[in-house]
């Protein structure tokens, strides 16, 4: 039995913007081989940045797409509906855009790929319209993963937070969360250490003329190379003016979410990216500053436009093209920084491939204990759960008669001895027990909530030695 796909995961993004998630997925590995968005602006940069495949289409007119996305047959539909409605500087009044959330679930339905991620901002997590969309989901026969990630565990030094819903049809719900919480780094990105690894990447080209320049970033494109023609960067020289200033100053300002703090260090993240993080503090800012700001707004620096593209994860070389800077901001604004993207499209991928199987939870043990069995016992069952997930590639099963027929499916399985046969399938039908149990029991959070579940990833390394 062949639980993974192809080695290559096919994807089709809705609501694709200007394509900062469809740039980190392909950086994870993903194809990319249609996109959808009925802004134009953006399909033109999703074009001249990512490829042709972009196209414009109002999504609410779901009849007009799904044949075409049908015919392709993606492994995966991913995409970040419109969430102005949601987000707390909207009307808090669910609206049109939320329906795009439904919109999506139904594409999902409709065309069934065996993955898809959707990314929201964390209110969407408690709306009407994601009750909607999750219990369509469901019935469709999907297990779903709901996490809300900071970006800046996730590769930007940015204190984004968002709500990624990652779907796989049979799953059991929760099946990747232990994975996307194993993708988080240790400690948040810092302005400091995303700018001051920037700043370094200098080439000195000398130049002919008096008149130009002779020092390039290696972000851009560098003058023709000429033979013997790059020598060690002077030492005087700050490649990236703005980056050096900026670390120099060592406070910026950015407006305010909900009465925070405007001023922050440069040894902390951002706070989320907006359209107006370019904008200098209002005399009524200066005015009524936050008591916490570390010092003055007047003296700290501002991110400039370019610098908010790449704190927003968007690649140095990126090129924009819109004649408005507010449709250039609100493109920057709108997208899922692809550096997130791409520890998120990973995570699927190793999946996908097999490679990682869900954690499973410390309280089985304690579970197992309360139900009479000793320690060294429970430990056993623990072990072998696990052994019986390496065999399924990783895969859960909602349905514990599906995931013991699959099971049995398995060539190597079938070629254990007949007691360790019995004590793999006894492991996984306690395993679902447990999980029933804790549904059963009365939820602390909200229906929605992504809970922090501990970290086992197991490595390509680990399932070699366990095949
Ligand atoms: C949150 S942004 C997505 C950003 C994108 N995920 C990225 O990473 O760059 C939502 C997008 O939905 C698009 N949109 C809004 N209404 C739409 C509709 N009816 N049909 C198609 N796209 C729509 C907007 O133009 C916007 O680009």
């Amino acid at each position: 039995m062949t639980f993974t796909g192809g080695v290559l995961v096919r994807a089709v993004e809705l609501f694709c913007g200007a394509g900062g998630m469809s740039r980190g997925l392909i950086d994870a590995g993903v194809e990319m081989v249609r996109a959808y968005d009925a802004w134009p602006v953006a399909v033109e940069n999703y074009r001249a940045n990512i490829g042709p495949h972009a196209e414009v289409a109002d999504l609410t007119n779901l009849l007009s797409i799904v044949p075409e996305i049908s015919r392709l047959a993606p492994d995966l539909i991913c995409g970040g509906p419109p969430c102005q409605d949601y987000s707390l500087a909207g009307r808090r009044q669910e609206g049109e855009n939320a329906s795009l959330t439904i919109a999506f679930a139904i594409a999902v339905t409709a065309v069934r790929p065996e993955w898809f991620l959707m990314e929201n901002v964390v209110q969407a997590a408690r709306s009407e319209a994601w009750a909607e969309a999750r219990a369509m989901l469901e019935r469709a026969g999907y297990g779903l993963s709901e996490s809300r990630v900071t970006a800046s565990l996730y590769g930007v030094p940015q204190n984004r937070r968002r709500f990624f819903v990652i779907g796989r049809l049979g799953e059991r719900n929760g099946f990747l969360q232990s994975a996307v919480a194993g993708a988080a780094s240790a400690q948040p990105m810092t302005l400091r250490d995303f700018f001051g690894s920037a700043v370094s990447d200098a080439v000195y080209f000398p130049a002919r003329s008096q008149e130009r320049r002779s020092v390039w970033s290696s972000d851009e494109p560098a003058p023709t190379i000429r033979e013997r023609s790059i020598r060690p960067v002077p030492e005087a020289y700050r490649p990236h003016p703005a980056d050096a200033a900026l670390l120099e100053n060592g406070f910026v300002y950015t407006r305010p979410l909900r009465d925070g703090r405007g001023v922050r260090t440069i040894d902390e993240p951002i706070t989320t990216i907006t359209r107006t993080s370019w904008e200098r503090p209002t005399p009524r800012y200066l005015n009524d500053p936050h008591p916490d700001d570390p010092i003055s707004a007047s003296a700290t620096a501002v991110l400039t436009v370019d610098q908010i593209s790449r704190v927003q994860g968007f690649p140095a070389d990126w090129h924009w093209i819109a004649k408005a800077k507010r449709d250039k901001l609100q493109m920057i604004a709108n997208a899922v920084p692809a550096p997130v993207a791409k520890a998120l499209g990973k995570v699927i991928l190793a999946r996908h491939r097999g490679h990682t199987a869900p954690a499973i939870e410390g309280r089985f043990l304690d579970w197992l204990q309360r139900g009479g069995r000793k320690r060294t016992t429970a430990r056993n069952v623990k072990a072998n759960v696990n052994r019986a997930r390496r065999l399924l590639h990783g895969k859960s099963f909602a349905d514990i008669a599906i995931e013991l027929g699959a099971l049995d499916a398995v060539v190597d399985f079938a070629a254990l001895p007949r007691n360790t046969r019995s004590d793999l399938r006894q492991a996984l039908i306690l395993y679902a027990e447990f999980e029933a149990w804790k549904t059963s029991r009365p939820k602390r959070r909200g229906p929605t909530a992504a809970v922090a579940v501990p970290v086992e990833i197991i490595l390509d390394d680990d399932l070699a030695k366990a095949a």
